[in-house]
């Protein structure tokens, strides 16, 4: 991950695009109001219940819930992680993403330039592929695993020559510095301090990320002797093998749409596949399957196929990748499991039966339920009393790691009748980003939430009081932090939308109930007159504090306030308490 970016670019961001014509180039929008309306695209509906504000920059489902400013947007739509919405948006906002540097001090590069050497180091490997005295032997070996110059062509596959400084010396020429080249694991030091290449006659397979930037090879032995038989490249700041996917990149780049994705372990069996027109396959990196793995995975693909091999450790790294996706399969999303004969990969596979037949493999791979109940039955004898109720109470945690929705409801119906039990109950399934109903709408009126939505529809506003004035430093009452928050922000930077706003608390437990407050429309004519009303009446609300009187000598003294009161209002007080006294 990236270091952190600013929240001035967020600011700047959100402040320089049109989440409108973000949405409608995308999803058509027609004038409502002073809103647009659309489908919505992330549920099945026939009449238009998703908004988009451009006021608050920002849209919400009426029907599904779903709601955020341009960066969610992207995400969702465009299934993109956090980072890369935003570089897709600063590209078309023409801004450049603030240079962030990496966080351990032994790899401190800038990530612009350890992209900018990894990529022409992938320049040099394919460069000696097509060039190099020796790339005879390489090319020899490629044909003789079945693949064309169009396939590696795809893959950009390399060829690291033997040698020990072939690379670090190109890379030097082009003004590169062994520091530098160290920490984008190119080469590495030996004990005489001597900068030598990393991949030496190795086949290169670069890793891509999801914009195709070259991040980090895989290098591939040529002789069946040479250990490692692969070899990585090392952690960087930007190549993470717990998250990365080899081939997801080509996998985007080569189908229009990508319903399905096939998970394999090896660079070879992903290529492989894709020589047979089996162009959707990703591997791991030699790592198990991690949640990283599956939410980027999901993000591209609703379907996932697991394949491993059919021995026992095929078998435990299959229940490990069904354990870790069971967190992600809401409704819409499947996974399958298909495990091979003994002694096969998918490379070796698809070359001995084709295409179709390993395509057929696929199609009838064993459904994740299935999979899991029959992994459980092997636990606990179904014939008796006590082996039906040892599945249900392992089925249990494993089930509870579901998301709400209809599958979650199918599997606990399922565990019922398998285990023939009446107590299968699950806990209840803990909340999800995803709203299924308008929440939005059951939450009350209270002031401090009417006031936060106004600000947020009308930010501007914020500029009719102080923080002081309306906030007291250890103000408990809830929401008033929020509250306080927003108007610094506002104040010091009065050109802020709600997209912005929401931006700063994204991912915290403000930010859920800033999101579904900035879905609010105001119960008010709109005019510019009637929210300031609005505003001032709930500021003259919130501005008398129900516990005055415990505070009264403090208030009194203009102690803990940045505001004492004036003379009149002091007399006005007093009056009020002892009438009250005295009606008492
Ligand atoms: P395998 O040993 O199953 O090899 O490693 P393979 O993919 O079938 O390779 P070929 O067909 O012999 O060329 C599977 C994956 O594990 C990682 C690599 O990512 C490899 O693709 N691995 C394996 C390593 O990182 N290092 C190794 O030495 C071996
Ligand atoms: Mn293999």
């Amino acid at each position: 991950m990236a270091g952190r970016i600013p929240q001035e670019f967020f600011d700047q961001l959100l402040g320089r695009v049109d989440i409108v014509e973000i949405i409608h180039s995308r999803v058509p929008l027609r004038r409502a109001g002073h809103e647009f309306m659309a489908c919505c695209p992330f549920h099945a509906e026939k009449t238009p219940s998703f908004s988009v504000s451009p006021r608050k920059q920002f849209y919400h489902c009426f029907g599904c819930g779903s709601h955020g400013n341009a960066i969610g947007f992207l995400m969702a739509y465009e299934r993109l992680e956090f980072l890369d919405a935003v570089e897709e948006l600063a590209h078309l906002a023409g801004l450049d993403l603030p240079e962030t540097t990496t966080s351990d001090s032994a790899s401190a590069l800038p990530t612009k330039r350890l992209l900018e050497w990894i990529s022409q180091a992938d320049h040099f490997f394919r460069q000696q592929l097509r060039e190099h005295p020796l790339r005879q032997r390489a090319v020899d070996y490629l044909r003789q695993r079945g693949l064309t110059g169009q396939i590696a062509n795809t893959f950009g596959i390399g060829y690291a020559p033997p040698g020990w400084e072939n690379l670090g010396k190109a890379l030097n020429g082009a003004g590169a510095n062994s520091a530098d080249l160290i920490a984008a694991g190119l080469v590495s030091m030996d004990e005489q301090g001597r900068a030598r290449d990393r991949f030496r006659d190795r086949i290169i397979f670069p890793i891509r990320d999801r914009r195709g930037r070259a991040i980090g090879f895989g290098g591939r032995a040529l002789d069946g002797d040479t250990t490692p038989k692969y070899l990585n490249s090392p952690e960087t700041s930007l190549f993470h093998k717990g998250s990365e996917l080899y081939g997801l990149y080509e996998a985007r780049t080569q189908n229009r749409q990508l319903p399905r994705l096939l998970v394999v372990e090896g660079y070879m069996d992903v290529v492989a596949l894709a020589q047979h027109e089996i162009s959707y396959a990703v591997a791991t990196l030699g790592t198990a399957t991690t949640a990283e793995h599956i939410d980027r995975l999901f993000r591209t693909a609703d379907d996932l196929v697991f394949c491993f091999d059919g021995d026992r450790a095929g078998r435990a790294a299959a229940w490990r990748a069904l354990t870790v996706a069971l967190p992600f399969l809401r409704d819409g999303r499947q996974a399958g499991f298909l495990f091979l004969p003994d002694g096969e990969d998918p490379d070796s596979l698809v070359r001995a039966e084709g295409q179709a037949a390993f395509a057929r493999r696929i199609q009838h791979s064993t459904p994740l339920a299935d999979y899991l109940f029959d992994e459980l039955r092997g636990q606990g004898d179904p014939n008796t009393l006590a082996g039906r109720a040892r599945m249900a109470e392992l089925a249990r945690p494993l089930l509870e790691k579901l998301p709400e929705g209809h599958f979650r409801d199918l599997m606990q119906e399922r565990l019922r009748k398998e285990a023939q039990l009446v107590n299968t109950r699950l806990r209840p399934p803990t909340p999800t980003a995803h709203l299924t109903e308008d929440h939005s709408l059951r939450l009350a009126r209270t002031p401090v939430r009417r006031l936060i939505a106004l600000l947020l529809y009308r930010p501007m506003l914020a500029q009719q009081t102080t923080v002081e004035d309306l906030v007291l430093p250890d103000d408990n009452r809830p929401g008033m932090q929020l509250v306080a928050n927003l108007l610094c922000a506002l104040h010091s930077n009065p050109e802020l939308t709600a997209a912005a706003l929401l931006e700063r608390h994204r991912d915290t437990p403000e930010g859920a109930i800033l999101e579904r407050l900035a879905a609010w429309k105001p119960q008010i004519p709109d005019e510019e007159y009637q929210f300031e009303q609005e505003f001032s009446d709930i500021v003259a609300t919130l501005k008398r504090r129900d516990d005055l009187p415990d505070r009264l000598p403090d208030l009194l003294m203009g102690r803990g306030t940045a505001r004492a009161f004036s003379t009149e209002e002091r007399e006005e007080i007093l009056r009020n308490l002892l009438k009250a006294k005295r009606s008492n």
